[in-house]
């Protein structure tokens, strides 16, 4: 048995990892356009950081996991091919804000019809919009050589940070097709190490549907418990202790209710914006509309974070130095897309503010590019004003940096090594009154207010307002 995988990105890269570690009989080709990034899966420092996964590349790479630019020889190996490539949100054209764009999804099919022979079984691994499927058959039918093809979706449900483990023992994994066969053949792999009952199969269609709807549920939870910690920082609740008291109603469940400065990462917004589309596409313009408020909420929770800062600030950030803590979109990830970080850090800079970025994993050429892009126009060019602007941000080697004589500190990601610092000596050097804004609440408040901060956190009344109320 031979597989292909095509992308090796946050998704292609690890899956194919753990097939390889868990399959020792199957071979797994990884393929790619992108050469530094295949370099770099091939070296000891790998291009994505996730936890533990650089064990699983080493016990198999070179075994029976390689890494290539060869996409055309791997392709006309494989008995099975996953296609991993991205699809990010359209920018431009019908869709655009909204829709997937399915031009890498495309040019994969293409690829495939062109250069396979004899009978191969596709996957789709990325997330994708209703009925991609039906297009990738369609391509995939029209292959000009005597190649035969079964199509597959096969989304995957690992986040980052956890994606060693959430691979190593899925809640499920789902397989839609048509061809019993195919279906089966997948399942086999799988087999090797998730439990029968844990392999879910389905139509082509409700697969995709899935994907969508378990991340657009996901989102909302987020978006749910965000809105409540609004009004909790206008009414005295603690945001953490209502989602304490709701999750214990085993109905509701505990998971995914911390509230936060917003959610990030790949899929969330894409996938809703997605499933917009697709309400939009059919008439369903109630349906649409509730699905983006979840959006609107995130959107109103990072710019209010943004706001908070500059209203406390006594109105004005201009020109003082923040420290910012974290950047990528949670924690154990170098992942940065749709951080929450750089939308709160857009819209402070615009307020002139001068910002001091560390985190522990995300390199400064990815912070800057993060910012540059989020300041562009819709022509993709930014102005001399905004460019003007890049130059208050400085990169720090550390926390402690960051904050050194700091109005304020904003924690953008929940990174563990944020809670255990020397924070008397923070504090001391810092300018008085010292601010601290926990976009995660993960601080220690009675700490932090103990040594002399005045600490907001998200959902939770601030200091100042309840020495007001007592
Ligand atoms: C998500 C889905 O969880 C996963 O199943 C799917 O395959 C891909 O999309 P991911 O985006 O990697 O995974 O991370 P996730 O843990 O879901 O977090 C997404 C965002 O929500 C992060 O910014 C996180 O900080 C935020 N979040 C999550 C909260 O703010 N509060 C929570 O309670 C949970
Ligand atoms: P994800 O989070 O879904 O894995 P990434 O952007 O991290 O997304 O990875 C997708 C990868 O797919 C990228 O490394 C990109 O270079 C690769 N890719 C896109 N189109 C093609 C293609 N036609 N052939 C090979 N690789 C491709």
């Amino acid at each position: 048995m031979k597989i292909c995988c095509i992308g090796a990105g946050y998704v292609g890269g690890p899956t194919m990892a753990m097939i390889a570690k868990q399959c020792p009989q199957i071979s797994v080709h990884v393929v790619d356009l992108n050469q530094t990034r295949i370099d770099a899966w091939n070296s000891d420092s790998l291009p994505i950081y996730e936890p533990g996964l650089d064990a699983v590349v080493r016990e198999a790479r070179g075994r029976n996991l390689q890494f290539s630019t060869n996409v055309d020889e791997a392709i006309a190996a494989a008995d099975m091919i996953f296609i991993s490539v991205n699809t990010p949100t359209k920018t431009f054209g019908m869709g655009a804000g909204r829709a997937a764009n399915l031009e890498f999804i495309e040019k994969c099919a293409r690829q495939i019809a062109r250069v396979s022979v004899g009978h191969k079984i596709v996957v789709e691994k990325s997330t994708l919009p209703v009925r991609t499927a039906e297009a990738v058959k369609l391509i995939l039918g029209n292959a000009s050589s005597d190649a035969s093809f079964d199509v597959l979706s096969n989304p995957e449900f690992l986040a980052e940070g956890t994606a060693i483990q959430d691979l190593l023992e899925p809640d499920r994994v789902l397989i839609g097709g048509e061809s019993q066969a195919a279906i089966q053949a997948l399942a086999d792999v799988y087999s090797h190490w998730v439990p029968a009952e844990r392999i879910l199969t389905t139509n082509l269609w409700s697969s995709e549907l899935s994907k969508l709807t378990a991340n657009a549920f996901l989102a909302q939870r987020v978006s749910s418990i965000n809105s409540i910690s609004a009004l909790c920082e206008a009414t005295g609740a603690d945001v953490d202790e209502v989602a304490r008291a709701i999750g214990t109603d085993s109905r509701i469940g505990p998971k995914f209710l911390k509230s936060s400065v917003g959610f990030g990462g790949s899929c969330f917004q894409k996938d809703i914006l997605n499933l917009v589309y697709l309400c939009e596409h059919f008439g369903l313009r109630e349906v649409a509309a509730y699905w983006e408020q979840v959006v609107s909420m995130n959107d109103y929770q990072k710019r209010r974070f943004a706001q908070n800062i500059v209203k406390t600030l006594f109105n004005t950030v201009s020109n003082k130095k923040l420290a910012i803590w974290g950047w990528a979109f949670k924690k154990d990830t170098n992942d940065t897309r749709e951080s929450a970080a750089i939308y709160v850090c857009r819209d402070l800079l615009l307020e002139h503010a001068r910002l001091h970025v560390y985190d522990p994993r995300v390199p400064e050429s990815q912070i800057r590019a993060d910012l540059e892009h989020v300041l562009q126009d819709e022509n993709g060019e930014i102005s001399p004003n905004k460019a003007a602007l890049l130059q208050n941000v400085t990169i720090a080697d550390s926390c402690e940096q960051a904050a050194d004589t700091a109005h304020a500190i904003a924690v953008l990601t929940e990174w563990d090594e944020f809670r255990e610092l020397d924070f008397e000596r923070i504090y001391q050097r810092m300018p008085q009154p010292a601010f601290v804004f926990d976009g995660r609440n993960i601080l220690d408040r009675t700490r932090l207010e103990t040594i002399g901060f005045e600490i907001h956190s998200i959902g939770r009344c601030h200091q100042r307002r309840r020495l007001a109320d007592t």
